[in-house]
């Protein structure tokens, strides 16, 4: 039996990305996020406009786009509640997050500068995209969906098809979020913060609030 309820949230699973980015003055920033998907050669970007990566997006109009391996659930985790917005905008701040200007440090991340962009792309994704930023849309109450032009991809050979440029859909085990917390191998992998700030019910998850 169905029933009728206005669901909270809508985030049903999807890769999680590590988006690259730099200020006008050349500060790099990392953040998470996982409104992405792509088409043919071009991805679209789902970011609220509080963000600092939605204000450097529009600013440079380049970023990278970095894939996460489940492996890397803890380094995303610890970005969960950072934000190199300063000062930290105050419904942000009401949900725990606190500014941070050095993300990659504070991930435990290794920064490698871009070859086709000035973006930082992370060392430890086996897949690292470099976008030009083609268009924005106003999308929802306060979001804007970028639409990123893929122009180089970097890519472990781990994760490819051997002799190919197909990625090895078996060998690549990405990080899903699905409705704020963390799935890999099928499974869910640990507490996550994000789920913890936004006082998310844990349902089968079987865990305290
Ligand atoms: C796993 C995960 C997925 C996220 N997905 C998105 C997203 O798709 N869009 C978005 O605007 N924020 C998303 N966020 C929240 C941003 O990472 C958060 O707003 C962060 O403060 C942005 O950092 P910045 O202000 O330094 O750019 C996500 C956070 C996590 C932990």
């Amino acid at each position: 039996m169905h029933v009728q309820t206005p669901l909270k949230v809508h985030y049903y699973g999807s890769v999680v990305v590590l988006l690259g980015t730099r200020d006008e003055e050349g500060r790099a920033n990392l953040a998470p996020m996982s409104s992405a998907w792509w088409l043919g050669q071009s991805a679209m970007l789902g970011m609220g406009d509080r963000s600092k990566t939605a204000q450097n997006l529009r600013a440079t109009r380049e970023c990278t786009l970095n894939l996460v391996p489940s492996g890397l659930a803890d380094a995303v985790d610890r970005l969960a509640d950072l934000t190199a917005v300063d000062p930290v905008p105050q419904t942000k701040a009401a949900k725990g997050y606190r500014f941070e200007p050095d993300k990659f440090g504070a991930a435990g991340l290794t920064e490698v500068p871009g070859e086709a962009t000035g973006a930082p792309r992370v060392a430890e994704c086996p897949i690292q995209l470099e976008c030009r930023i083609v268009a924005a849309h106003p999308f929802g109450k306060g979001c804007t969906a970028f639409e990123a032009e893929i122009l180089q991809s970097h890519v472990d050979e781990s994760v490819l098809v051997p002799g190919t440029a197909y990625v090895d859909p078996v060998a690549w085990d990405p990080l899903i979020m699905k409705f704020c917390d963390y799935f890999g191998e099928a499974r869910n992998l640990r507490e996550s913060t994000l789920a913890a700030n936004w006082r998310m019910p844990r349902g089968r998850l079987g865990r305290a609030a």
